[in-house]
């Protein structure tokens, strides 16, 4: 039975040293130690044997399925081991390869003029303020001095929502709400950005929803001459040192005097040209002093305070800033269009 035993652990030993995958690893355990395997067998004879024998015999099957066991199972490492060692040298990496560009988003167009314009603002003692799109009736004409059938209202063809609801057609309202905030006792000095709509047919210089950017200065003795010393700072800033600007009559309800104020042409330094259409300037936005009413209305008593507004659209300026020649442009989202305008 000895030498039976021997025979076993001698073969098992053979048959584990050739082989070189975990599945015949597992066939060979099976066939030697697996409930029918060959020493089990061995020592299911161990009964036959006489009581000196036994304990000796016992002994040696123990030893036999040690050494089996401990091959199989050091074997079964080194497969592992290998195995792993193959996969990481299939699934090396070339660090030297070149990297996928990966695509990098940036504001819009629009988002960047907004910005800009805010800064330049800001630099001047501006606060920032926001207002509601869907706005009253009384915050988008009323207090501007523009009274239930007032004939101005036609300037601007409104989305009306409800008899007194509506969809904002300027940034104006937010003058009259800061005034209401402030109630009359300090300066107010704020622009204002953000989105208005207006029941225009879209095309090239029209888009039924635009941006605008409003500005109120309200003080103790603001004069029209701080009006014009503002917009020629923005318009130097804005377009280049070299611009001039200047004011030309015009009407709000909401301003008293009212201005449009332009730009002296770029191509021609205001010879006349057709970028100008021959004028030599170029209409950038709308101001004037802040009607009496207006300001009383708002709760700021006229003799009092004064002040100075605007109101300019950001697409616009964009427009003349960057010779964009179609407003729907800034609409449309074609990344081709917008990227040519990315800051780096
Ligand atoms: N709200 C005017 C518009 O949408 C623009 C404007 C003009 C705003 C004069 C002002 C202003 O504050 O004083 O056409």
């Amino acid at each position: 039975m000895k030498e039976q035993l021997e025979a076993i652990q001698e073969e098992a030993l053979e048959k584990v040293s050739l082989v070189d995958s975990p599945k015949e690893l597992q066939e060979i355990r099976v066939t030697y130690l697996g409930k029918k395997g060959s020493l089990t067998k061995v020592l299911k004879g161990m009964g036959k044997l006489s009581k000196e024998e036994r304990p000796v015999i016992g002994q040696i099957a123990n030893q036999v399925r040690d050494t089996i066991t401990g091959a199989l199972d050091e074997k079964a490492e080194k497969l592992e081991r290998a195995a792993l060692e193959q996969k990481l040298e299939e699934e090396s990496i070339d660090v030297t390869l070149p990297g996928r560009p990966v695509r990098v988003g940036g504001p819009h167009l629009l988002t960047d003029i907004v910005e800009e314009i805010e800064d330049l603002f800001i630099g001047m003692g501006y606060e920032v303020k926001e207002g509601p799109e869907v706005e009253t009736d009384y915050f988008n004409f009323e207090a501007l001095n523009l009274p239930k059938n007032h004939p101005a209202r036609d300037m601007q063809d409104t989305f009306y929502i409800t008899n007194e609801l509506l969809l904002r057609t300027h940034t104006s309202p937010v003058q009259a709400r800061t005034m209401q905030e402030y109630k009359g006792e300090k300066p107010v000095k704020m622009i204002c950005p953000g989105k208005v709509y207006r029941r225009d047919t879209d095309d090239a210089t029209h888009s039924h929803q635009f941006t605008q950017i409003e500005g109120l200065y309200v003080d103790k003795n603001v004069r029209m001459s701080d009006l014009k010393g503002t917009l020629d700072k923005f318009a130097k800033k804005m377009f280049g040192e070299e611009r001039e600007i200047r004011l030309r009559p015009s009407f709000f309800p909401f301003t008293e005097p009212s201005v449009e104020m332009d730009i002296s042409c770029k191509v021609c330094h205001g010879e006349g040209c057709s970028v100008c259409k021959g004028t030599g300037w170029i209409e950038i936005l709308g101001g004037g002093m802040v009607h009496p009413k207006v300001l009383e209305m708002a709760g700021y008593d006229p003799t009092v305070y004064s002040g100075f507004a605007f109101g300019m659209g950001p697409e616009r300026i964009a427009m003349l800033k960057y010779g964009v020649n179609d407003i729907r442009g800034f609409y449309t989202n074609d990344v081709r269009f917008l990227k040519q305008y990315h800051k780096a």
